[in-house]
This record gives C-alpha cells, structure tokens and sequence, in this order.
C-alpha cells in the first residue's frame, strides 16, 4: 500500500557529477520498501514546482527507517531537491510501483546491468539476493568517469564491471559491449537504465530470463493520469502503465 510520508532529510552528499545521494528517515511503514520500487517526491512549493518526481529506492536501513535515494540533477524539480538541506522534510509516496520479483524466482548467478541513474535500484536489488545466497556479477555504465559512484559498495556484493562511454574508467563503450566481451553465466538479468540501453539489452538477451525496470517521467505515480503508459508487447494493442504495472517488467513484456 502506498503512504503519503513526511520524510526528513538526515543526509545529502553530492558523491558523482550532478548526482545527489539522500538518505530519507519516515516511519516504520518505509520499511515495506522492495527492489524496484520508488518514491514519488513532491518538490517545491505551491506554485513553483508542484509536480512530483519519481526517484528510485537505492537502499533501505530498516532498523532505523532510512530510505536512500540517489538521484541526477536534470531539471529545475531535481535542482530545488538538491538544495535541500539535512533537517528538511519532504513529502513523498512511498512505496510506488512493482518491484523485482525476487521471492517468486529461484537462480543461482544473477547479472545486473545498470546505466547512470539506473544504476541505484540495482544497488538495493544486489543486497537482497546477495542475502539469499545468489551470486551477483554487475555492469554498471556511466558516461565518463566524472559521473562513476558506487562502484566499491557494488564490489562488496560481487564481481563489478565499469564501463564509460568515454573510456575514461573501465571499459570502453556500452554496457552491451561488456555483456558481448565478459560472456557471463546467470539464470536472470536484471537491468535499469535509459530506455535504449534498456532496449539494446533485452534485444541482446532476448533469449533469457530478465527484467527490465523502465525510467519516465510520471504525473500522478500512481496509476490515475495515464501520462506514463507503454505498449504492450502481446500484439493485443493494450498498455501497461509503467507508474503501477511497472516500472519492473519482464523484459519483452512491453515495447521500448
Ligand atoms: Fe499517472 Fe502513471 S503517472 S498513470
């Protein structure tokens, strides 16, 4: 169930270029929060920037319900969050959306392939099926190295491959390039990212198990304003709405 929370700002560091880490204390209902899953961020003030953002749920500390979310500077809403200081409240609905489905499916070896912003909801997804024993190799792809984070703490949980677009820190090129050069074993996929790094990776593993987990700008976050919808991919000319169908899919489950 989705609950409207006043969240306070208990941490904000800027740890990449244009790449903001906060760290949200709420109540105990937070602790609910899956892989996959968001929060709906109002930002500004009545009048200046009403419409909410949807950010991804990069970690969750639930001892002392603490939401993580790490999100890029790309706009005046994402801009007038990240001048928010520790101390501020801010009103967000959390949980939204569908998360990885990782208590239905049973794997061995997992890969995760993330780009920029995606990458985040990737980081929460690697802790969990850490936990139960899955083996985690990453992919993770930036445009340069200016804009790498997290790179160690994914290291903690697995193998961690970078990869820049510029060659300026690890491979050179796209994450598909590193899927195609390092040929790893896993039973399921699991990737984040702009739509077509979304849409050259489940063309490339259009044969295996995976999913996808959709980024797009959103009205209402969940599932009232039909601003977010995709087709489907099952010739039935319906629509998934990626704010509560997704933004996880499996992937070839909708058109990119
Ligand atoms: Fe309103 Fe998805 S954002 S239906």
């Amino acid at each position: 169930m989705i609950n409207k929370e006043l969240l306070t700002i208990v941490e904000t560091i800027q740890i990449a270029k244009e790449t903001i880490k906060m760290r949200l204390q709420g109540s105990e209902k937070i602790k609910h929060a899956k892989p996959g899953q968001f929060v709906h961020i109002k930002v500004g003030n009545e009048g200046s920037h009403m419409l909410r953002r949807p950010i991804s749920i990069a970690d969750v500390n639930q001892d002392q319900q603490i939401v993580t979310i790490i999100f890029k500077v790309i706009g005046s809403g994402t801009d007038h969050l990240s001048k928010c200081h520790v101390g501020d409240v801010i009103d967000g609905l959390i949980p939204c959306g569908t998360s990885y489905p990782i208590e239905q499916i049973t794997m061995d070896k997992a890969l995760l392939i993330g780009g920029g912003i995606g990458v985040p909801p990737l980081y929460y997804l690697a802790k969990q099926i850490k936990e139960q024993g899955v083996e985690v190799t990453s992919i993770l792809g930036f445009q340069s190295s200016e804009h790498v984070f997290y790179q160690s703490e994914f290291a903690e949980l697995g193998k961690c491959h970078i990869v820049t677009n510029d060659g300026t820190h690890g491979f050179q090129g796209f994450v598909t390039d590193v899927i195609d050069q390092l040929d790893p074993t896993f039973d399921y996929y699991f990737s984040c990212g702009p739509t077509p790094m979304l849409k050259a990776v489940s063309s490339k593993l259009q044969d295996r198990n995976g999913y996808i987990s959709i980024e797009q700008r959103m009205g209402c976050g969940i599932g009232a304003c039909y601003a977010c919808v995709v087709p489907t991919n099952d010739g039935s000319n319906g629509f998934k709405k990626i704010c509560k169908d997704g933004p996880v899919f499996e992937a070839n489950e909708v058109v990119l």
